[in-house]
């Protein structure tokens, strides 16, 4: 039998932690044949709620589920953490400024940072989910120089899944036979959603659309601005699609991707398409055998070098900002 994969999973007791906690205990983060651990972080004040939640989980008897630990203290947390999901963080508040929620997710994410890298495994692998994901994972990564940087990763699957069932709706082919889709950039709504490297039942997806004014007037803010969309409609954040995202995304990065196909991921830049080295950017990228890589070699339009380039130019002011502060 194989020893129990310990899953650490911070905001436990919130809204993706609900929805997200039963399918990594069913088995569908890493494989239905790897037994997990759970190990939840809270602040105290969410650790009764945790607790409530690891007794429903005890209720459905999984077979893969080995044990649930709840933590108010991030050292204990991360011990032995296998896998890092980042969930909690700090939302922004009414005449909250840019800087303030910078630093009051520093607050958060800088010993949580810390905390990997002094007791997590060797081979941790941190998603960092709560928001602003990109920079609250470079917050993290700053505070574990221990930790190979690449192992902090920011989400932007949920945007990938976004404009794949938008694409979807838009040509009439079914997910499963759209690939080579790309975020690129930041999570946030300069993020850029692209299709002129992605297929659609094996064509070329921006010539089966064929129409540049639904891609700059509808596709790509409706991509972007989904999160807001969400919130309008259902009076609460996403939070069954982040956790799937979240799931697919560590899913994706244990198992590999299949050929001829591709995933976004929020990544530590190489320098690659002119992202500066260092920033948590999306990109396209394969992975193989626990490891990814970017795709090199994408063909980047006038139109595409835009739009990336404006998020970038974001991530690089978040970094400044955090810089400032200190946090990095
Ligand atoms: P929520 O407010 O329902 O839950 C957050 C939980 O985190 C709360 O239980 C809170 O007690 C806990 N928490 C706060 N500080 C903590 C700390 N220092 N340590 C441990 N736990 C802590 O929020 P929800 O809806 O679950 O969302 C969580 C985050 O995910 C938000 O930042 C949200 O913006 C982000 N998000 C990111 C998406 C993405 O695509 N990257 C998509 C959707 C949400």
């Amino acid at each position: 039998t194989r020893t129990p994969v310990n899953v650490t999973v911070t905001g436990a007791a919130g809204q993706i932690g609900y929805a997200l906690l039963f399918r990594i205990a069913s088995g569908h983060l890493l494989g239905q044949d790897v037994p997990v651990k759970l190990r939840l972080l809270e602040i105290p004040q969410g650790v009764k709620a945790a607790e409530g939640t690891a007794m429903e989980l005890d209720d459905c008897a999984f077979p893969l589920l080995q044990g649930i630990d709840i933590f108010d203290d991030p050292n204990k947390g991360f011990e032995g953490a296998n896998i890092g999901l980042l969930v909690g963080a700090r939302p922004r508040g009414p005449g909250m400024e840019r800087g303030d929620l910078l630093a009051a997710n520093g607050g958060i994410f800088k010993p949580q940072g810390k905390a990997i890298n002094d007791h997590a495994a060797d081979d941790v692998k941190v998603l960092v989910v709560g928001n602003p994901a990109n920079t609250n994972a470079l917050i993290a990564q700053a505070a574990a120089p221990d930790v190979p940087a690449e192992r902090f990763t920011a989400m932007t699957r949920l945007d990938h899944n976004r404009a794949l069932s938008q694409l979807s709706q838009k040509t009439g082919v079914p997910v499963s036979e759209i690939k080579k889709l790309t975020i690129w950039g930041n999570h946030s709504a300069t993020q850029y959603p692209d299709i002129f490297h992605a297929t659609v039942a094996g064509k070329n997806a921006a010539e089966v659309v064929n129409d540049e004014k639904w891609l700059a007037e509808d596709f790509i803010p409706t991509v972007a601005k989904r999160g807001a969309a969400i919130i309008d409609a259902r009076g609460a954040s996403s939070a069954a699609s982040a956790a799937n995202a979240a799931i697919d995304h560590i899913y994706s990065w244990v198992n590999g991707t299949p050929e001829g196909d591709w995933v976004s991921m929020g990544i530590p830049s190489d320098g690659s398409y002119g992202v500066p080295e260092g920033l948590i950017s999306s990109f396209p990228v394969t992975t193989k055998d626990g490891k990814y890589e970017i795709v090199q070699g994408l063909d980047i339009n006038e139109f595409s070098r835009a739009r990336i380039d404006a998020s970038v130019k974001e991530l690089e002011e978040e970094r400044a900002a955090v810089r400032e502060l200190g946090l990095i």
